[in-house]
């Protein structure tokens, strides 16, 4: 059966495809965005990216402010926790050319938690609010929120429904919600009947869901039944970038395809290409490293083939790699594994994936 899809705006910009790339620090680079993009991703959002850094113009940050000309629209997204320096930041994240400035009220990790950024500021929905407004009256593009349903797991929502109400009458275009609590990190459910409400408490505002959007049927499932404007998949598409035309095939009535083992190597010869051209030889190598490991899940031997990738160091162990994994003699097994196991069998959880 198909479905029809609905496109969402972010101010005056529109989306017509509502299942967008998550902003995923390590992994949402320029190499891997370009990627998804070529397999049907419309709309991503780039890694954090710590306000003073690029307020300072850090050059350890600065790559995370390039993005390719084929990648529009694109939101860079800031974290910090003073309204003047996420304001400068955010100024120099849309002269840039960004489309959309994205604001962190999310982020888990300790270093931020202690610093009161990302997540922390779940407990402080007064100065996210003036950080939003500091924002907002700073740039021309549209501005957006990405934050969490709670601090602690007993706390209650009210922090929630300030800060979102907050955002909204500050003018932010869009709200992002990761249906966990700051504190459960990655671990337990996303509380999507949670984030149903969310929507139905902001009918006329664009709102987007995150949480355990994991597999392509899962993704297509929560925007039929969720009412929310569209679903943010992170996750899912870690070692996955064939996750945004799986869904496009369920979309149109057809069977999704875990791509060829040949397909695979190809698109990760392309991704370490684009990693050495923006990176260079040892962070090129070192990123390469990580996402083998992840591309390792549509592999029948994904175990064993996670292990290999451990070892690698260079782009010639890479080459060395694919040249004794991606062949046609495991090109009938992995059609096995996919009869037995359906695709999300090749795309589910990841527990061990953390920012
Ligand atoms: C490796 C990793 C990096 C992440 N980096 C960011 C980030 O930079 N900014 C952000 O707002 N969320 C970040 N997140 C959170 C995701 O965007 C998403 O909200 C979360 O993983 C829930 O979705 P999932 O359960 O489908 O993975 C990250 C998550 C992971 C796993």
């Amino acid at each position: 059966m198909t479905f029809e899809l609905k496109p969402f705006r972010i101010g005056n910009l529109q989306v017509d495809f509502p299942i967008a790339l998550a902003p995923l620090a390590g992994y949402s680079d320029m190499p891997f965005r370009r990627l998804c993009r070529q397999m049907g991703c419309e709309y991503a959002t780039s890694e954090m990216m710590l306000d003073s850094c690029i307020a300072i113009q850090s050059k350890q940050q600065m790559s995370l402010i390039a993005f390719g000309d084929d990648e529009h629209p694109l939101a860079g997204q800031l974290v910090g926790n003073t309204p003047e320096m996420m304001a400068t930041a955010a100024k120099m994240v849309a002269d840039q050319g960004f489309d959309v400035v994205d604001l962190n009220f999310a982020c888990p990790v300790n270093k931020a938690i202690k610093r009161k950024r990302g997540g922390r500021l779940m407990n402080d929905p007064k100065l996210a609010i003036e950080i939003i407004h500091a924002v907002v009256d700073a740039v021309d593009v549209p501005v957006t929120v990405k934050n969490r349903q709670r601090y602690n797991n007993d706390d209650t929502e009210e922090n929630f429904w300030q800060m979102a109400e907050g955002a909204r009458d500050a003018g932010c275009a869009m709200l992002t919600v990761h249906g966990r609590s700051v504190e459960q990190k990655y671990t337990g459910p996303a509380d999507w009947d949670f984030l149903r409400r969310v929507k139905a408490h902001f009918p006329d505002w664009t709102v987007l869901g995150s949480g355990d959007v994991l597999s392509p049927h899962h993704a297509i499932e929560l925007l039929k039944t969720s009412e929310l404007d569209g679903v943010v998949v992170a996750r899912g598409v870690i070692g996955n970038p064939w996750f945004f035309r799986q869904c496009r095939a369920i979309l149109a009535g057809d069977e999704p395809q875990v791509p060829t083992l040949a397909e695979q190597a190809e698109v990760m010869r392309q991704h370490f290409d684009a990693q050495l051209e923006f990176y260079g030889e040892r962070i090129g190598c070192k990123n390469m490293r990580k996402c083998g490991i992840k591309y390792a899940r549509n592999h029948p031997h994904a175990r064993k083939l996670r292990m290999t990738f451990v070892d690698m160091k260079t782009r010639k162990d890479f080459d060395r790699i694919l040249g004794e994994w991606y062949t046609d003699r495991y090109e009938a097994e992995l059609r096995k594994k996919v009869l037995r196991e359906g695709i999300s069998g090749m795309t589910c959880h990841m527990p061990n994936v953390r920012p």
